[in-house]
Formats: structure tokens, sequence, C-alpha cells
């Protein structure tokens, strides 16, 4: 990508995440701000999820580039949707709207609907499978995306009393800030995004945590789960990036497979606990303040 590509600081409005993502970070950007390296090339996150760190650090100004993808493919046909055809998203998601409170219409049309449209069978499709999920985001228990073994998302309803199913403005800025020019947005494995960052990238890896206990497990955001041997390949990732001198945050539970998986990189740079409040279990309503690892492979402001 060449110079004239880069996003721009006059951009006005700062994004800010549209959805609510199981693990998301918002609570822990003020945190996070100090975490960041400097200055960077390049900027990758390969479990985008809700964006809340891509925004922070566009709001922050410093992205000129960046490479952003999930493997999850109904997440990124969301932001594709956005990024290339949000007046027809806003007009179907105004139409949603009219449905918040309506658990017969989650049920009986939103849900099933949205798990029967197979992306890139036509436009029309992938613009009504984007404007679905954002409902069903805003609609279900918990704002909770879980699939089952067949990849169908089974997230009951969630009785919330008002919901607004979108904010045009927030649209809208994500919009600004996914210019194609300066973003690539991807649906892939973090592998095969994460194996072209090259020295003085940045990437930030937040995966699926390794589960605490089995109640606390969440890893179901695509129908393939995250294994403990996702969690190996994904350390040797992070080990190549920093043999090839990339700056790398990575977050993750506070569990003793997470420190033995990092340990080496964390001595280099960073290992802390943060606290961040979670839902206690994917089932239960319960919330609590968990612990969890950031860790960098570069000094921070708190060195
Ligand atoms: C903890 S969430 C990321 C949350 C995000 N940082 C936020 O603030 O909303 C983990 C993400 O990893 C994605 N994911 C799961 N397996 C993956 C894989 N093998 N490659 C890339 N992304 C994956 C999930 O779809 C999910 O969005």
């Amino acid at each position: 990508m060449g110079t004239e590509a880069q996003l721009e600081p006059w951009f006005s409005a700062p994004p800010s995440p549209y959805l609510k993502w199981a693990g998301g970070k918002s609570q822990l950007l003020e945190t996070f701000t100090g975490s960041y390296p400097p200055s960077f090339r390049r900027y990758f996150e390969p479990f985008l999820g809700g964006g809340a760190v891509f925004f922070h650090l566009c709001g922050l100004r410093k992205i000129q580039w960046a490479t952003v993808s999930d493997s999850n493919k109904a997440l990124i046909n969301c932001y594709v949707a956005i990024r290339d055809n949000l007046e027809k998203l806003i007009g179907k998601l105004a139409r949603l709207q009219e449905h918040s409170k309506d658990k017969d219409f989650y049920y009986k049309y939103a849900r099933p609907t949205f798990n029967a449209i197979r992306l890139k069978t036509g436009l029309e499709g992938d613009i009504e499978k984007a404007a679905l999920l954002i409902y069903l985001n805003k609609t279900c228990f918990n704002g909770l995306y879980r699939v089952n073994s067949r990849g169908q998302f089974n997230v009951p309803w969630g009785s919330h009393r008002n919901p607004q199913i979108y904010d045009e403005e927030t649209l809208r800025a994500v919009r600004e800030w996914l210019r194609p020019t300066a973003v690539q947005l991807l649906c892939a494995d973090f592998r095969t995004v994460l194996v072209t960052a090259e020295k003085n990238d940045f990437a930030y890896i937040d995966p699926p945590y390794q589960p605490i206990s089995t109640t606390s497990s969440f890893t179901d955001y695509t129908s393939q789960g995250f294994s403990f041997s996702d969690q190996k390949r994904l350390a040797q990732c992070v080990a190549e990036l920093d043999a090839k001198g990339c700056y790398v945050m990575v977050s993750n539970s506070a569990h003793e497979y997470v420190k033995r998986l990092y340990e080496k990189v964390g001595k280099k740079g960073h290992f802390e606990t943060v606290y961040a409040a979670r839902a206690i279990s994917s089932v239960g309503t319960g919330r609590g303040n968990v612990p969890e690892y950031l860790i960098t492979n570069y000094r921070t402001h708190y060195d």
C-alpha cells in the first residue's frame, strides 16, 4: 500500500463498536492506552470481533494501514456490508428496529432466516444477513454470538426492555474508518494473516480464551471452536512475529497454560494481570471481576 492510501487524521468522528461481542475489550481500553507501542508501521488484528481495540487505535490516530480479520464469516460479512452498502443496510435495520421487542419475530423469523441465508449467493441476501446479525446481537441473551457444530446461531431471546438495534452515526463512523485503500478486511484463520506481517508492524492478538474451567469455557464463536492445539499454534505464530521484529500484544485468560506459552515473550517485554467484568459463564447471568493476562514483547509505558 502506498503512502497516499493511509488513513488520514482529518477523519472526524472516532469510531466505536457497533456490536456487543463476547470477550470484547471496551472496558480495558484505558489500561491498553499505555501498552501500545508508541509508533508502528502496519496494524494487524486477526481476531477482530467487535473491533474495540482497532477502533480505539483509529480514534488515537495511531493507524495508517491495517489488516483486520476474523474467521467468523457472518461477522466479516457484516463489516463488508457497512463498508460497501451502508444505505441499504440502514434501511433494513430501520425496519428491524420495529421488531426490537418482538420475541415471536426473533424465533419465527429473524433467527431461522439468519441461519437459512447462505453468504455470497447474492448481494441482497448478504446485506439481509448482516442486518439480521446486528438485530440478533442486540436482542439475544447477553449479546452472545454462539453457534452449534453445524454453524447455526442458537442463542435465545434476551428479554431486553427497549433495545436500540443500531446507531446511525456509529455505523457511519465505522464505514469512514474502513477505507479499502488503507484497511484490508479479511475472513481467514489467524495464521494466514499473521504470516504477512513484517518488521515494525504491530499485531494485537485476542483469541477465544483458554477456558479456566468447564463452566466458564466459551470458544464457540465459530463451528470449529478453539482448542488447546489452536492456542499452541497461535503461540508459535507469536514467536515467529517476535523473531521478525514485529510488536506483539496478546490477551488471554489468566491460565497456567497461557503463562507457559507466553513466558519467554513476556520476559522480553511486559507480562501483566488485568481485571475485566465478565459473564461468569456463557449461560448464567452472574458477572465477576475476572483476571486476564496482557502480554507484550516490548517494554510498555508501565515499565
Ligand atoms: C475474544 S474474541 C475477540 C474480541 C475482540 N477483541 C473485541 O474487542 O470484540 C475472539 C474472536 O476470534 C475469532 N476466531 C475464532 N477462531 C478463530 C481463528 N482460528 N482465526 C481467526 N479468528 C478466530 C472469533 O470469531 C472471535 O470473534
